[in-house]
């Protein structure tokens, strides 16, 4: 039963066929990849019933030119034990479910109708655990290395935790659902996408989920996300910690009942260089943190660095946040604070405050332009900004203070 070796044949007919258009319909997971015996194959056909089990994770390398139909389900198994002695064991899991690396001109298309096209995580059998935070052998579900990879429809359904690892060049990743709702336990570590590609479009994007919706950091050169609709949400975020990228591009997002809307997180003792990053056309509600900056974040699941060299931070650049409104929640919390303080706490906070712009010094954040911001607090009125190390900047739009926004 395993998916490894039943796929290679329908990839071999594939390698040297297609490369967009996408309408390719003569192979399939559905069709193509059937772990079963051929009478129970045939039946699946005809009665459009199927899961394929991924019971073990599947790599491919070196791919030129190949689609993947994603008519029926993909599933994870639905036993945590078993999912977790694999994990834990680096001859079977390379860190992550799927891997595609190595390849040029890859492209993964889901259904348009709900019934199929789903990756099944089940994480929910692992979020009821109240330490699945700290468990380290849960599954990253994709990581793709591919120069020209298209992502069409991919639909994700509890993933236990990090959804998409993606580097490579030119990648079209076009509506995309990421379904990771939870009715027991808090959906930790449900990041949406982790971004290390260059010339990268990401349009169309629903997710509900437990971290962030996308975090880009360098070497990521050329990013636009744009058309999200998202619910509790870590945010739509950039972060850094080492090494140069920048012309980011984030726009047309509605962020709901959230903990975080557009987000900078550079990394505590460490630097980099980001440049041109851009957040438009926000609209951010019932949000504890609706614009945030910062410059000494700390990973609750690994701490701060060891000997972090605290006179460092990110250099961040050119950086323009317009045309958002956003109403702050009454929490400022969500349900991964399982510290005290709350790992995301953050000096000044208030739930009257919607527009955090905590940086180092003037050095480290240079011209920075704020327009159209409209911010209301969770007392209705007008919402107030949190700022250090602005202090007296002028051109930014608004000035730097702690109270409403001033325009200068
Ligand atoms: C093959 O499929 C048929 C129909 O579902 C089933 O009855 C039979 O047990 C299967 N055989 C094997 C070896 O799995
Ligand atoms: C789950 O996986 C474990 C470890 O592989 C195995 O011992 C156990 O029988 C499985 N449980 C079920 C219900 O299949
Ligand atoms: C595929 O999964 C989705 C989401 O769970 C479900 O609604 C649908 O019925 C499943 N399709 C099949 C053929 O099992
Ligand atoms: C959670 O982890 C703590 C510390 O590692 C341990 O004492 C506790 O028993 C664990 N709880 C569960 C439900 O596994
Ligand atoms: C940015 O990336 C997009 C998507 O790959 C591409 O169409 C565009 O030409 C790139 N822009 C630059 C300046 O490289
Ligand atoms: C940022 O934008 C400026 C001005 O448009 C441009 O000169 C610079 O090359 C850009 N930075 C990067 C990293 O592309
Ligand atoms: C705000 O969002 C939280 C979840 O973060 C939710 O529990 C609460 O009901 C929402 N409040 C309103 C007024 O929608
Ligand atoms: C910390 O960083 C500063 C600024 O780059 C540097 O001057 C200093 O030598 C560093 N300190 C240590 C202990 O590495
Ligand atoms: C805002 O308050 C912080 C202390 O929480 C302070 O360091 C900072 O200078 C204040 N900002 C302004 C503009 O006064």
């Amino acid at each position: 039963m395993k998916l490894t070796l039943l796929l290679f044949p329908c990839i071999a007919s594939l390698a040297s066929a297609y490369w967009l258009p996408e309408t390719l319909k003569s192979c399939s997971f559905k069709t193509c990849v059937v772990p079963k015996n051929q009478t129970q194959q045939l039946k699946d056909r005809l009665q459009r019933q199927y899961h394929v089990y991924l019971w073990t994770p599947i790599s491919f390398s070196g791919l030129t030119n190949v689609e993947f139909l994603l008519q029926g389900n993909l599933t994870l198994p639905a036993n945590v034990s078993q999912v977790e002695g694999i994990v834990g064991n680096s001859k079977l899991y390379p860190g992550h479910w799927v891997t595609v690396s190595n390849s040029q001109g890859v492209t993964f298309t889901g259904t348009e109708d709900n019934d199929g096209g789903w990756w099944l995580g089940h994480g929910n059998l692992w979020w009821s655990d109240p330490n699945t935070s700290s468990n380290n052998q849960r599954p990253h579900f994709f990581s793709f290395k591919v120069t020209s990879l298209r992502l069409r429809r991919m639909k994700i359904l509890k993933p236990v935790a990090w959804c998409f690892s993606i580097s490579g060049t030119d990648v079209y990743m076009t509506d995309t659902i990421l379904d990771a709702r939870s009715d027991n336990g808090f959906p930790f570590n449900t990041d949406g996408i982790d971004m290390s590609a260059s010339n990268a479009v990401v349009d169309g994007w629903t997710s509900w989920n437990g971290d962030d919706i996308i975090n880009v950091a360098p070497p990521a050169m050329n990013v636009t996300m744009r058309n999200i609709i998202a619910y509790g949400t870590h945010g739509v975020s950039v972060s850094c910690s080492g090494g140069t990228g920048g012309n980011y591009l984030f726009e047309n997002a509605l962020i709901y009942d959230s903990l975080i809307g557009a987000r900078f997180k550079g990394v505590l003792g460490t630097t980099c260089n980001v440049l041109n990053v851009t957040w438009r056309n926000f609209a951010v509600f019932n949000t504890s943190y609706p614009i945030h900056f910062i410059e000494n974040y700390v990973d609750q699941e690994t701490g701060p660095p060891k000997n972090a060299n605290l006179s460092l931070a990110a250099f961040a650049t050119n950086f323009v946040w317009d045309n958002i409104v956003a109403t702050t929640a009454e929490v400022l919390a969500d349900g991964s604070c399982i510290s005290d303080p709350c790992w995301s706490f953050t000096p000044g906070e208030s739930p009257e405050k919607g527009l955090y712009l905590l940086c180092k010094d003037q050095e480290h954040c240079k011209d920075f332009h704020l327009s159209h911001i409209t911010l209301l607090g969770a007392d209705g009125g007008p919402g107030q900004m949190d700022c250090t190390g602005l202090e007296g900047v002028t051109g930014m739009g608004y000035a730097c203070t702690n109270t409403t926004l001033q325009e200068a």
